[in-house]
């Protein structure tokens, strides 16, 4: 057995010294998919968004007012190569009896919801079972035995109430049990690392024996991931579970950004920014995100939508949503969610 092993590893290292076939090793060959441009296009949205049974409030712009249009005709155009149009029946075939989960705060909702109205535009007779819960909402495609799940975690490590009250682990994970059985993971966190006051879901930090009342926030977010990534490389067998972390979702309060100083929010923007990228640059927490994402040494792929994003200053709900808030941190769905799991696919399909 030991000399067949040697023999494989041989043949392996051969074949790796071939650029051409080291390539397709990884996700994209030679093209990045993150870097390109919106280009309009009259053949979107991807779906009739009306037709998506249970939209959440949050999401659903046409029927809460969005009166202007065009937001939902940017198509993403690679520089470098084509995505592949969107393919839901070979989807569903090719992941027969599996299960895709998201994982995170309601920017996976976002994208979970958009990935269910993606699927029922092609399929919109298949039979369905919802079953919704907390932390999990598990969507199946029953012909298929394809389960597509949503699991509501804010920061991906736990939050236990103690005697005390609320503490915030950063180095305890326990929803890991049930996610590592999964085919596919699409992690994301970020949204609440900057939350304070009231609306701060805990009232302790502890790592390890320490236990603190704050600490630095962008700390604190590296400490949790790190927890997150040890996990990864310790109880995720990534030859059967496919890893994925969905970068950093762009907010937009600040004008400043898109070269519109006074503007704080994102009401009055029909447009994609113009360009390759928008004046401020990446988020902080994106840096840190590749910095703990480069030390695990399995294979994790950053679904990289930070930068593409920043681009779509049109693409959020601003008050046109069921809770009449103003809202530039979430997408409305038909949107740019749905690029991001057209990437996500591109990332898994091949
Ligand atoms: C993510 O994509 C942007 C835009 O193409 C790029 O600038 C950045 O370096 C990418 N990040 C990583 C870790 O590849
Ligand atoms: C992408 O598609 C366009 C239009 O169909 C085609 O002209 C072009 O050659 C394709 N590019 C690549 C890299 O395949
Ligand atoms: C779905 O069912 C409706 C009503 O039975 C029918 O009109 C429609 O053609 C079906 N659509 C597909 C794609 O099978
Ligand atoms: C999701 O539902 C399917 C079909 O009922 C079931 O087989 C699967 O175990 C469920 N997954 C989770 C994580 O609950």
């Amino acid at each position: 057995m030991k000399v067949y092993g040697w023999i494989a590893i041989t043949i392996c290292m051969v074949i790796c010294l071939n650029p051409c076939i080291c390539l397709e090793e990884t996700d994209e060959g030679n093209c990045n998919i993150y870097e390109g441009s919106w280009v309009y296009d009259e053949s979107y949205p991807l779906y009739d968004s009306s037709k998506c049974p249970h939209i959440r409030l949050e999401y659903d712009c046409l029927k809460y007012g969005r009166t202007d249009k065009e937001y939902l005709k940017y198509r993403w155009q690679p520089t470098n190569c084509n995505l592949s149009s969107f393919d839901g029946k070979s989807f569903l075939t090719k992941f027969k009896g599996k299960q895709i989960m998201y994982i995170g705060d309601s920017v996976s909702l976002n994208q979970w919801q958009s990935f269910i109205c993606m699927l029922h535009s092609i399929l919109p007779n298949a039979t369905v079972t919802q079953v919704d819960g907390e932390p999990i909402t598990n969507h199946t495609f029953q012909e298929y035995g394809v389960s597509v799940i949503v699991y509501h975690s804010t920061y991906l490590v736990d939050i236990e109430v103690e005697k005390i009250g609320r503490v915030l682990k950063l180095d305890s994970l326990k929803g890991g049990n049930i996610w590592k059985e999964m085919d596919v993971l699409v992690f994301n966190t970020w949204l609440w690392w900057y939350r304070s006051g009231p609306k701060q879901p805990w009232d302790y930090i502890q790592i390890g024996d320490k236990i603190v009342k704050d600490m630095d926030r962008m700390e604190a977010f590296k400490t949790g991931l790190t927890t997150w990534a040890k996990w990864v490389d310790t109880d995720v067998d990534t030859t059967k579970t496919k890893v994925l972390f969905q970068g950093i979702s762009p907010m937009h309060y600040h004008g400043e950004e898109w070269n519109e100083p006074g503007v704080t929010n994102c009401a009055k923007e029909t447009t994609p920014i113009n360009g390759l990228s928008s004046t401020s640059g990446l988020p902080k927490a994106s840096y840190v995100l590749e910095s703990v994402l480069e030390k695990i040494t399995k294979h994790v792929h950053l679904l990289n939508i930070t930068a593409l994003s920043e681009l779509r200053k049109d693409g959020h709900p601003s008050s046109h949503n069921g809770f009449h808030g103003m809202d530039c941190t979430h997408w409305c769905v038909a949107g740019v969610p749905d690029t991001w799991n057209l990437l996500l696919l591109e990332s898994i399909m091949n």
